[in-house]
């Protein structure tokens, strides 16, 4: 099976502090748009977001849903997730970046949403009780995890029966396991959401491992050359 995600360092810590310090240093230098130009509605004024595409578009959101975002950043999805589900819904985010969380937290007072959290936590061991969620959305963050089948295992975990997962991340273009690399790739690389990135197939085959059915994974944009990295969305539903 294809794979490109060689680790740029074994060490977990190490790849989230790295992580860490380089969305905090993007979050102050006014770091405002996603790096693949994505068009969203409903975007909530002065919250830049670092995503890469539309999870919430492929969640389809009812009013009174509880969601969750897996590294919320700054809050963009999750505030429009709040708009969405109403007052009769909540929303948590979850992000181990102080500065993030402090910005959703600004945003979030500011917009008046009483219903939308933001937790400090590691989406690999999720601060969220067993069952409790509807949606669990993700934009552009499970490829910066040294560990995604934790990740998945989790959203498994705290999703009710019937719920949905829809993580919106990148993916290395590689329809015939021709692009994977087996070089080590510098934590600039990783950080830039690219090292990271998903083969599609492997994905999958780890979402299905952590017990999701009904497993699927946008194509990638027409034109897209073999080894590019696209954004797209993992389609996955808890039975
Ligand atoms: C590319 S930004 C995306 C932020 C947000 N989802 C958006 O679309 O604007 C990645 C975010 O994920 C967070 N993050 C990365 N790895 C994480 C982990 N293992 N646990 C919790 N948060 C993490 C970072 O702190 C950062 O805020």
């Amino acid at each position: 099976m294809a794979t490109s995600r060689n680790l740029p360092t074994t060490d977990p810590s190490t790849l989230r502090s790295a992580v860490q310090e380089h969305y905090t240093g993007r979050l102050e230098a006014g770091a405002c748009c996603s790096p693949m130009n994505v068009e969203v509605g409903n975007a909530p004024a002065g919250v830049p977001t670092f995503g890469c595409g539309d999870p919430n578009a492929a969640a389809a959101f009812a009013p009174g849903e509880t969601v969750l975002d897996l590294g919320s950043g700054a809050g963009f999805d999750a505030l429009r997730a709040a708009e969405a589900v109403g007052p009769t819904g909540m929303v948590l985010g979850v992000d181990m970046t102080p500065a993030m969380l402090q910005r959703a937290r600004t945003a979030a007072r500011d917009l008046g949403h009483h219903h939308v959290h933001f937790l400090e936590g590691h989406i690999e061991t999720l601060p969220v009780p067993s069952a409790s969620v509807d949606v669990v959305i993700s934009n552009c963050v499970v490829n910066l995890s040294s560990d995604v089948d934790a990740v998945l295992r989790e959203a498994f975990r705290v999703l009710k029966p019937g719920g949905r997962l829809r993580i919106s991340d990148t993916f290395r273009h590689d329809p015939d396991g021709t692009a994977s690399t087996t070089t080590t790739p510098d934590l600039e690389g990783w950080c830039a959401c690219e090292a990271g990135a998903h083969a599609p197939e492997a994905f999958m085959a780890q979402a299905r491992a952590a017990g999701f059915e009904a497993v699927a994974v946008d194509a990638a944009p027409e034109g897209t050359a073999v080894g590019d990295v696209y954004g797209a969305v993992l389609h996955a539903n808890r039975p």
